[in-house]
């Protein structure tokens, strides 16, 4: 599937640096770019019905609401969620799992007892559950990676046995790596968990933008992800959870709007979600996110997956030649979903992002937020390109073109004069 040229009409950001030659933008895995429909949705907002939500006595504060509830039930959708009342509006993908983290897994997970994670997380699904390990004396486990196929090693026909000799009460693992591009065997992995009593939290972050999505196939019982990596605005993230454990859950941060009742010394919630979403949330952004899922949908996932495989299975022959580089993460597009992060051998990973910049392409250099993975890899740092719907074959072309230049450039210095400090990386 290849979206075209035609796409990028969609795109404002494209109109401003037409001509200019330098605006190659590869790195959607940190942030997307936003089409038309997104910017407008927030600026009609704004311009012509800028009201609180779930407050309204007259018709603008009406509309308001049903825009912004309106979004639940698109997001459900995209999904594939059960019910719109299980979709909660957080910040982005790191807000959700302290959520989980301060709420379900304080409540219900109990000193002595396990929670399992893997080597490939990213920050924002590890340093939440970590602080909760401290907190509580609950002991972190980690399913290891492969380092030269970037899989999970793991063995179906023992985990079942492992979770029980460990105690682990909850797994927390990333559906997408966002440094390695795997994609992990979610399904397989939740229905030995389920068997076992675990509860399976899914970091989607890496996989919504890219990936059709029906959480209840997962096997999920939490599925997290971020508005701002799907062509969405910044400031909306997602936790789903199913029905029943949301019910259960206690409350994150607390004042108005989540109340049933109150008090003096004591208050009463709402049901979920809205126990869930203390004070004015983030309208705009919601409504943003709306025209977003929209987009997508209209688009549909299965065209957005196949447009990216070509443009993944393109990027990776056009690079092999390039002397010195290796690739991280699955060899198959199959496996992977995404981004493709590359390291060239005697060369720093922040001297190819500064080269590329000058030619007007954008990639990732550091640890992307994934620090315990490069550690695991041996590496202080990589490069990383990711895709997304308004990338071509032009693209992949001038990338390779550079990347080749540059790495000749930059060979030609001796190791020792290139930049070599260890990278602070995000994203
Ligand atoms: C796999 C993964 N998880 C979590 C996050 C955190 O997302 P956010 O910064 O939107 O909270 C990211 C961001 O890059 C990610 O790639």
């Amino acid at each position: 599937m290849d979206f075209g040229k035609a796409i990028r009409k969609d795109f404002p950001i494209y109109g401003r640096y037409a001509g200019t030659g330098l605006f190659c933008y590869l790195d959607s895995a940190a942030t997307s770019l936003k089409p038309r429909v997104v910017i407008d949705a927030v600026k009609e907002y704004y311009e012509a019905y800028s009201t609180n939500v779930h407050r309204a006595a007259y018709s603008l504060a009406e509309r308001a609401t049903e825009e912004y509830e309106g979004v639940r039930a698109m997001v459900a959708q995209l999904i594939h969620a059960p019910r719109a009342d299980e979709i909660i509006f957080t910040r982005n993908t790191t807000e959700s799992f302290n959520m989980l983290a301060r709420t379900y897994a304080e409540h219900f997970i109990k000193t002595g007892e396990g929670i399992l994670l893997t080597e490939m997380e990213h920050h924002g699904n590890l340093i939440p559950w970590q602080e909760l390990a401290r907190r509580k004396g609950i002991t972190l486990h980690f399913i290891p990676i492969d380092s030269a196929t970037g899989a999970l090693v793991w063995d179906a026909a023992t985990f079942g046995t492992f979770l029980k000799e460990r105690n682990i009460k909850l797994i927390s693992l990333t559906h997408v790596s966002n440094v390695l591009g795997t994609i992990n065997p979610i399904a397989k992995i939740a229905a030995i968990a389920h068997e076992a009593g675990v509860i399976v939290a899914v970091d989607g972050a890496q996989s919504a933008p890219h990936l059709p999505i029906n959480v209840q196939d997962l096997g999920a019982d939490f599925f997290a992800f971020s508005s701002h990596k799907m062509l969405g605005p910044t400031g909306i993230g997602i936790l789903w959870g199913r029905y029943e454990l949301l019910e259960k859950m206690p409350v994150f941060m607390v004042g108005g709007h989540m109340i049933d009742d109150v008090m003096s010394t004591r208050a009463t919630y709402r049901a979920p979600p809205l126990k869930f979403e203390a004070g004015t949330p983030n309208i705009a952004g919601t409504i943003g996110f709306g025209a977003a899922v929209k987009y997508l949908m209209d688009l549909g996932m299965d065209n957005v997956r196949d447009h990216e495989k070509m443009l993944l299975t393109a990027a990776r022959h056009r690079l092999a030649d390039i002397p010195g580089i290796s690739f991280l993460g699955p060899m198959d597009a199959e496996d992977r979903s995404g981004v493709l992060a590359f390291t060239l051998a005697g060369v720093h990973p922040h001297d190819i992002g500064s080269l590329c910049n000058e030619a007007g392409v954008m990639i990732r250099v550091g640890d992307h937020c994934a620090r315990p993975l490069h550690k695991k890899l041996g590496i202080p740092a990589s490069c990383r390109a990711s895709f997304s719907v308004y990338n071509d074959m032009d693209d992949i072309e001038l990338f390779a073109d550079v990347l080749k230049t540059v790495q000749k450039k930059l060979s030609a210095i001796p190791v020792s004069l290139s930049h070599d400090a260890v990278s602070a990386g995000n994203n």
